[in-house]
């Protein structure tokens, strides 16, 4: 079987500053594959890469059997890959609606994309009750609830979401990955980059370390979770 998502050596640099040396992995149809890893490692710069956002300077990204060098962003998002950004980028002044209906904008299907809108509320009901109010007035963890809502709507065959749960409560941050694993349980791929380690790994099938801009260390999410490295370096433990 050949996977949903291969990135094969690839490489990515702002100018002479090279954040990604070469990273390989892939992501197979219906799995979570996370990226976990200290500040500053090249997650972010990889998910932008992958979105068309950023050049490579080389390297071979494939999506659902098509290369996507040279593709750009808007062409990526139609082929089904779907980016909810660090830092969330949602539009404060538009509606919670409006922002939904923006994730949708290369879609004609009115039935469709009125369909996949409830369950976006059914997924966050908070989202449904605040439907006409501006986005600015959400909390942070709603902003992210939006933020995730909107990358579904365009129907992703990849959902990527870049550290959904930074700066959240406790308790708002349990609800988004409780929001992640349900959408794992229906069968939605992500590839899903975190600084939280342990709730992102005991989510995944798969998951890699990055390190200063290469993958130090694979496995699944299970075996990283009990590797003496990771649990020092990132779970908080000596
Ligand atoms: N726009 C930019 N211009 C220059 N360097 C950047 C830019 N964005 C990120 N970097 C650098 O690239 C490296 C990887 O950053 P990033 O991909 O944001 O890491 P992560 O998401 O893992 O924290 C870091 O050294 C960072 O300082
Ligand atoms: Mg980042």
């Amino acid at each position: 079987m050949t996977a949903l998502l291969e990135v094969e050596d690839l490489r990515v640099a702002y100018g002479k500053i090279e954040a990604v040396k070469g990273i390989s992995f892939t992501v197979e149809a219906g799995q979570v594959v996370t990226l976990i890893g200290t500040n500053g490692a090249g997650k972010t710069t990889t998910l932008r890469t992958l979105s068309g956002l950023l050049k490579p300077v080389s390297g071979r990204i494939v999506f659902d059997g098509q290369p996507l060098n040279g593709i750009p962003a808007h062409k990526i998002v139609a082929l089904g890959l779907a980016h909810s950004p660090e830092g969330r980028h949602i539009f404060p002044r538009l509606s919670i609606a409006e922002n939904l209906q923006l994730g949708a904008f290369l879609r004609k299907d009115a039935d469709g994309i009125e369909k996949d809108v409830q369950r976006v509320y059914e997924l966050f009901p908070i989202l449904g009750e605040r439907r006409k109010q501006a986005s600015g007035t959400l909390s942070g963890g709603e902003q992210q609830m939006l933020a995730m809502g909107r990358a579904l709507m365009s129907r992703p065959k990849l959902l990527m979401l870049d550290e959904p749960s930074m700066g959240l409560s406790p308790i708002m941050m349990q609800k988004i990955m409780q929001t992640i694993a349900e959408l794992k349980a229906e069968g939605t791929t992500i590839l899903l980059v975190e600084q939280n380690a342990q709730a992102a790994l005991s989510l995944a099938d798969q998951g890699h370390v990055m390190e200063t801009g290469r993958v130090a260390l694979s496995g699944t999410g299970e075996a990283l979770m009990h590797d003496e490295s990771v649990r020092k370096a990132y779970l908080g433990e000596d």
